[in-house]
């Protein structure tokens, strides 16, 4: 064959990406990367310094993806050596630690520090996220749910993925499902498909059951007032089981969130006359 020929086919079939990893430090971002591309875990804690750079090769269909790895470092110490590695990223991967709250909080964050240094050039519709639940092995420390972590990834389009550096638990399946995102993306033109995950609920029932888990008791639940009527109770119930009803509602935690409702307007009416 041709050899010019034969080198189009394969630079069309060869593709060049660059991903970061981001998210709390000791949250586990090094360990994920490491666990996919030496098998390998490290139990001790070595910080990342700023930026850890690495470079894999993987298949996904016919085409040969070069895929430029950026490691962040999770500490705010190193602000000021990671802003300058968010641009022109196609993947990220989101990683908190399922034991600590404050690193599942701590994400919105991290989506608000990216955009920042973005600046002008932040189009986020157009970056493929996946977010690792991390260190699910380790199950007795875990505060984070699985329903609250599927519940923030999915409402944002975002894929999310139960992992575990330490057994290897979910890490192929998420990077499999991220390259072949990020494929599909580019030659989509750069843009990401829609619907890249077909989420089947609204953001008014993620939003509320968000606030119902936040709730500090019965009335707030509910959304009424202390000292609300027996009818403003059951007005409001209503509402929130049309919303709710688990017949209707996918989102994750839905369930949950329904019979928590049914349980705060059984006892505020056992106290209302
Ligand atoms: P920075 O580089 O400081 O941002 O931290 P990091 O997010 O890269 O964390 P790292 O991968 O270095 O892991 C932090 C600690 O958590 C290490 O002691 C790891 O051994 C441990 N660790 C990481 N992933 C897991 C996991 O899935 N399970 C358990 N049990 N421990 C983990
Ligand atoms: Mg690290």
């Amino acid at each position: 064959m041709d050899t010019n020929v034969q080198k189009r086919r394969e630079n069309k079939k060869s593709l060049r990406v660059k991903v970061i990893s981001l998210g709390n430090a000791e949250v586990g971002k090094s360990c994920i990367i490491k666990r996919y591309c030496e098998k390998r875990f490290v139990p001790k804690y070595l910080a990342t310094i700023g930026i850890d750079y690495g470079v894999t090769k993987v298949q996904v269909r016919d085409r040969e993806i070069k895929v430029n790895i950026f490691d962040m470092a999770g500490h705010p110490f190193f602000y000021e050596v990671r802003n300058e590695f968010y641009k022109d990223s196609q993947g990220v991967i989101l990683v908190y630690d399922v034991g600590l709250r404050e690193s599942f909080d701590a994400l919105d964050s991290w989506l608000t520090e990216m955009k920042q240094e973005m600046g002008s050039q932040a189009n986020m519709e157009n970056i493929i996220f996946v977010v690792c639940a991390n260190k699910v092995d380790l199950t007795k420390r875990r505060v984070v749910d699985e329903s609250e972590g599927k519940l923030w990834a999915e409402s944002r389009g975002f894929h999310y993925f139960e992992t575990s550096a330490q057994s290897g638990e979910g890490i192929n399946e998420m990077f499999q499902s991220f390259f072949s995102s990020i494929t599909d993306m580019c030659e989509n033109g750069g843009k990401r498909p829609t619907p890249e995950v077909n989420v089947g609920f609204t953001k008014e029932q993620a939003d509320t059951i968000r606030r119902i888990r936040s709730s500090k008791d019965s009335w707030d639940m509910l959304g009424v007032k202390p000292g609300a009527t027996r009818e403003e109770v059951n007005k409001a119930y209503r509402k929130l089981a049309v919303l709710l009803h688990p017949d209707k509602c996918v989102a994750p935690g839905s369930e949950d969130a329904f019979k928590a409702v049914v349980n705060a307007r059984t006892s505020l009416l056992k106290n209302i006359n």
